[in-house]
């Protein structure tokens, strides 16, 4: 699921001519079925309008050579070069796909010829006859060097991640112009990117908004729980949400193989005492635990834990998973947490001499999660929807009192994929 954006978004404008309101009539369209278009076009300033110098084959026609008019270089690998020939019958521009098999490209593939025309693309022959033309603008965008990779990579995945703690200045918009306003739309999801929470404001206090959002972006999600779930006081229980009680800082479903990536809260109903809110950057934390105990990290980052969730709701459910607490990438940083201490099975699947050194570690995370430099606590009114980035943010509440009544109600509900935007598409 999904970081850059205040660096990217400035840069990344929506076009004017495209900045505009749904009418009526578009009311509930998906944002991804169409109108992220736009973007496109955010960010081709980067490399564009270089004409071609010189081309030539390297190494004895492994490698591509283009000089650019400015006098810089890139070098393209031949293998690559014949995999993403553009031609009608290697590339269908229709689908924007490879027709290219694996099974039919010749990994060891060299140049028969190379030449540059008219100095905005570069055509050649491989030695089966077979002609590729490959556009400048094209080549330059996917050269391999270290910086355009990074530039690269910052265009397509927002990569810019804003850690914070107690600090936080909670993101805010009106829910009526995330819903009709595409550049709001825009906003809201780069700053969820950015930021892993935004909380929309002046919903009706009624059930049925949350689908209304999902719509606007996707689709959301059906869990065994519904489409939508009702979070108050239940006899009788399947989820310890649906009590008064304190929900210590956990993600929504790691029972779950792929937790849901953004999660919706709608407050329709709030107590007058307790109910608060709570959230915290799981990024943020797990920083601190890698730099305050690396072996506790080491033990969370690596032992697979058992979760369970079994019970009736939307259907009959039992489900079972083993999650790591914090997933990491190849460089050791946090890239998702699953943390529900409630459905964390008494399963557990470790060797017993693990168990204490497992159990010190995660109290340390636990720690570091609830400690007030990090933490952020809030109220949430009724008409108020929290959106939160699942795999980065973790949440709570604090218990309220028990009555006869309902007293606090939120609606609940998980969106489908990941609709955070990329700035750019380097789709030509
Ligand atoms: C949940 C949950 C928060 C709240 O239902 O998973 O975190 O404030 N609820 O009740
Ligand atoms: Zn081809
Ligand atoms: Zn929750």
């Amino acid at each position: 699921m999904w970081r850059v954006v205040a660096y990217t978004l400035p840069r990344a404008k929506v076009p004017r001519s495209r900045v505009c309101c749904l009418q009526p009539a578009q009311k509930g369209r998906s944002l991804l079925a169409g109108t992220t278009a736009p973007l496109v076009h955010a960010t081709q300033s980067l490399s564009m309008n270089l004409g071609i110098q010189k081309v030539e084959a390297l190494d004895t026609g492994h490698f591509v050579r283009v000089e650019w008019e400015d006098g810089s270089e890139s070098r393209y690998p031949c293998v690559w070069l014949r995999d993403n020939c553009q031609c009608p019958q290697c590339f269908l521009r229709s689908a924007k796909a490879r027709r290219l098999l694996i099974e039919d490209l010749d990994v060891n593939i060299v140049v028969k010829e190379v030449a540059v025309a008219d100095r905005r693309k570069i055509s050649i022959t491989w030695p089966d006859e077979h002609a590729s033309e490959y556009e400048a603008e094209w080549l330059k965008k996917r050269c391999f060097s270290e910086e355009a990779r990074a530039e690269m990579r910052e265009n397509l995945f927002l990569p810019e991640c804003q850690h914070w703690g107690s600090d936080l200045q909670l993101p805010k918009l009106p829910f009526e112009e995330v819903m009709y306003n595409d550049e709001s739309t825009y906003k809201w999801l780069c700053t969820l990117k950015r930021v892993g929470i935004v909380l929309l404001t002046g919903a009706a206090a009624r059930q049925g908004e949350l689908v209304k959002l999902g719509h606007r972006i996707g689709f959301l999600r059906l869990t065994f729980y519904g489409p939508t779930w009702q979070v108050q006081d239940k006899a009788d229980a399947n989820n310890v949400a649906y009590t008064t009680g304190k929900l210590c800082f956990h993600t929504d479903y790691p029972v779950l193989q792929h937790p849901p990536g953004v999660q919706f809260l709608h407050c329709i109903k709030q107590t007058a005492a307790g109910g608060e809110s709570q959230v915290v950057d799981g990024f943020h934390v797990s920083r601190m635990l890698k730099k305050q105990n690396p072996q506790a990290y080491q033990i969370l980052t690596s032992t697979a834990v058992d979760y369970t969730d079994i019970g009736v709701d939307f259907c009959d459910f039992a489900v079972q998973c083993k999650q790591r607490i914090i997933d990491v990438d190849s460089r050791g940083e946090a890239v998702r947490i699953n943390y529900n201490n409630a459905t964390r099975d008494t399963v557990f699947d470790i060797p017993a001499e693990k168990v204490r050194p497992f159990y010190a570690a995660l109290k340390e995370f636990d720690d570091l999660l609830n400690s007030a430099e990090h933490k952020f606590t809030y109220k949430l009114k009724p008409g108020d929807i929290v959106t939160f980035d699942n795999w980065r943010v973790l949440h709570g509440r604090q218990s309220f009192p028990s009555d006869s009544e309902v007293t606090r109600h939120l609606e609940g509900a998980e969106l489908m994929g990941c609709p955070l935007p990329r700035a750019a598409s380097l789709t030509k």
